[in-house]
């Protein structure tokens, strides 16, 4: 029998040792972190917060990772460092092999523009724009023309289940469907990456597995490479592909639900699949 070819996977994005320190001045906190001092010495010391501490991993094309971790940990300025809404302290960011960290803010909107599309936890929708004209709204500032940008709003808005809904003002909308616009507005865009910082949290729980399943259809369409930021686990175990467990700004374990299941790294990643087992309990 003849071996399975085995498809090459292709990096998307790359962290190198990337670190970000908050405060007045991150190089003094930089400086004490290479040091070998700790996140709380540093903040005792400085003031200032090692929010991202030496972080390196890859991201496949087509890959849904998600990032897991508790409030403060880190998750949503590592996301926000990827389009540069924050300036890391040190380190690298390839997307594609270009060094995002170190490109100049104009070549960064371009990519905004481009390659990139965020959903945020609150929708982000303009509340007095109608459905369809949030949806072209990417499309207007990427320079696209009224008539192709009302037909790519339209396909988008259909893609979600939305399509009878361009009118609309988003008020009218429930929770679940106005994320539904949010995250049509970031696929209008063709954009080969969707940063998501914790799109579902704020949707009733129904809601919120009903949007969980309707990614998991999109994403089986559209192959993009999506960075999802949760911090709920059985969220991160159903959509993730791979997972990376967050603390304190480091990342405890990588891996897929499967590898992190049978082998948890330590005592702090057993904690949390314990969660899950006691939710299995209860189900009997
Ligand atoms: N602008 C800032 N100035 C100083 N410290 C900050 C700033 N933004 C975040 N931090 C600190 O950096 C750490 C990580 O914050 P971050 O918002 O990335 O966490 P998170 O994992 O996204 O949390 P949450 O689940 O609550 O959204 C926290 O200790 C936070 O207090
Ligand atoms: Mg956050």
């Amino acid at each position: 029998m003849s071996e399975p070819i085995k498809k090459e996977l292709e990096t998307k994005i790359e962290l190198q040792h990337l670190i970000k320190v908050y405060g007045k001045n991150p190089y003094i906190g930089l400086n004490l972190f290479r040091e070998g001092k700790t996140r709380d010495e540093i903040l005792e010391l400085t003031n200032q917060v090692v929010s991202i501490a030496d972080i390196s991993l890859k991201i496949n094309q087509g890959e849904l990772f998600v990032i897991m971790g508790l409030s403060g940990s880190g998750k949503s300025t590592l996301v926000r460092c990827i389009n540069r809404l924050i300036k890391p302290t040190s380190g690298h960011i390839y997307i594609d092999g270009e060094d995002v960290a170190h490109v100049d803010e104009k070549r960064m909107r371009q990519l905004r523009l481009s390659k990139i599309s965020m959903v945020f936890q609150q929708f982000g929708l303009f509340p007095h724009k109608t459905v369809r004209d949030n949806v072209e709204y990417g499309l207007k500032v990427r320079g696209i023309k009224p008539p192709l940008r009302r037909q790519k709003a339209e396909e988008t808005l259909a893609l979600v289940g939305l399509e009878k809904w361009g009118d609309y003002l988003p008020s009218s909308l429930s929770g679940g469907m106005q994320q539904r616009v949010g995250l049509a507005r970031a696929l209008a865009t063709d954009a080969e990456i969707l940063l998501m910082d914790e799109p579902f949290s704020a949707l009733d729980p129904l809601i919120r597995r009903e949007m969980q399943d309707e990614l998991l259809r999109l994403q089986k369409e559209l192959h993009k490479t999506i960075l999802f930021i949760s911090h709920d686990i059985h969220e991160a175990f159903k959509i993730g592909d791979r997972i990376a467990v967050m603390k304190d700004g480091n990342i405890v374990q990588l891996g897929t639900p499967k590898e992190i299941i049978s082998q948890p790294a330590n005592d702090y990643i057993r904690a949390f699949l314990q969660d899950i087992y006691d939710s299995k309990a209860i189900l009997g």
